[in-house]
């Protein structure tokens, strides 16, 4: 498929969007109506980003039409090693209905459980088909979730997520959950595409430095590869993404860096180009790494 800065996901969303985790309230504001001038339609947030007032505010300062927009939240499921309670059927429908009122929207286009973290994940699966009913959102789907998590799904004969958001990018490149997605028409969605930089996340305890060696080798490839097509590491990282098949979501603090992200249409990366970065797989998430955890691996087992 050619790709275009017009081109959509199979549940309508801009294949490249704008992130807004770790941007203050008031950053966000900014960042949020910066990326939407630069052409971004597509914005994702989050209940435990704590700057949903802010993403709201930029919505708005925009201007831009509601629906020229995807809008993405997600809900924070609870997590017992953290002190934070897990969210039943009710308060999963309570939370939604708060985060529409920062995000002054009256419904997102996809709401998502973060992660597995909670053992009522099913319970709030089932309360977000219930707020697809009620128009609170157009699609659901799951986050940070593997081939068991969805296969719980499937197994209590629930709707199937829409969407699966993960951790992707060449040293995190999830073969076996990617088909698995493609064969149960789960659109798949990049996060932390930009890890493998050097200069990724360096803020005091985002551990961008943690896995310095580990991004090694594959840095010296990323540098090779877009030396020689003239475009900046950064981008090559998001361009791989798209060439997977997935949408991918990027945050900057910075407009010249915003604009940048979004301009991933005007190269390619050939077939060998793609097998040399997918050669660099070590299956390793690092996005959480900071918090110690990877959400992938940390579901209890589900309350009977
Ligand atoms: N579902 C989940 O569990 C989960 C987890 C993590 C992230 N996410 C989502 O995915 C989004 C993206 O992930 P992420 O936060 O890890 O961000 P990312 O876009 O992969 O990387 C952001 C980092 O890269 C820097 N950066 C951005 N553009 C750059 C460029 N062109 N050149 C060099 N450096 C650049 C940013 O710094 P500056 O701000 O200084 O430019 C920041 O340090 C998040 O905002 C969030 O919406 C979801």
């Amino acid at each position: 498929m050619k790709l275009s800065e017009k081109s959509q996901n199979k549940i309508g969303m801009p294949l490249v969007g704008f992130g807004t985790y770790q941007l203050s309230v008031e950053q966000a504001e900014s960042c949020v109506n910066e990326a939407l001038k630069a052409g971004f339609r597509h914005i994702d947030s989050a209940e435990g980003y704590n700057n949903e007032e802010g993403t709201g505010k930029g919505i708005k300062a925009s201007g831009i039409n509601r629906d020229e927009l995807f809008v993405t939240t997600k809900v924070f499921p609870g997590f017992k090693q953290w002190g934070a309670p897990d969210k039943d059927f009710k308060t999963t429908i309570e939370t939604l209905k708060k985060q529409l009122i920062q995000l002054q929207l009256d419904h997102v286009d996809l709401y998502l459980i973060h992660a597995p973290l909670s053992e009522l994940r099913l319970e709030q699966w089932e309360a977000l088909i219930e707020l697809k009913k009620m128009g609170l959102t157009k699609h659901i789907g799951v986050s940070n979730y593997n081939i068991e998590a969805l296969n719980e799904i499937f197994d209590a004969d629930l709707t199937k997520p829409e969407a699966n958001q993960i951790e992707f990018h060449p040293l995190c490149n999830r073969t076996e959950l990617t088909q698995f997605m493609i064969d149960n028409a789960i659109n798949p969605i990049a996060y932390s595409s930009l890890a493998p930089l050097s200069t990724w996340r360096t803020e005091e305890g985002q551990g961008g430095n943690v896995l310095f060696e580990v991004k090694k080798d594959c840095q010296s490839v990323t540098r090779e590869i877009s030396k020689r097509l003239g475009v900046s590491e950064a981008k090559l990282l998001l361009r791989w993404g798209l060439q997977q098949g997935y949408a991918v979501l990027t945050k900057s603090s910075k407009p010249e860096r915003i604009k940048e992200n979004l301009n991933l249409f005007d190269f390619e990366l050939s077939n060998e180009d793609m097998i040399h970065l997918n050669k660099l797989n070590q299956n390793q998430p690092i996005a959480w790494a900071a918090n110690g955890l990877n959400p992938m691996e940390e579901a209890p087992p589900l309350k009977k």
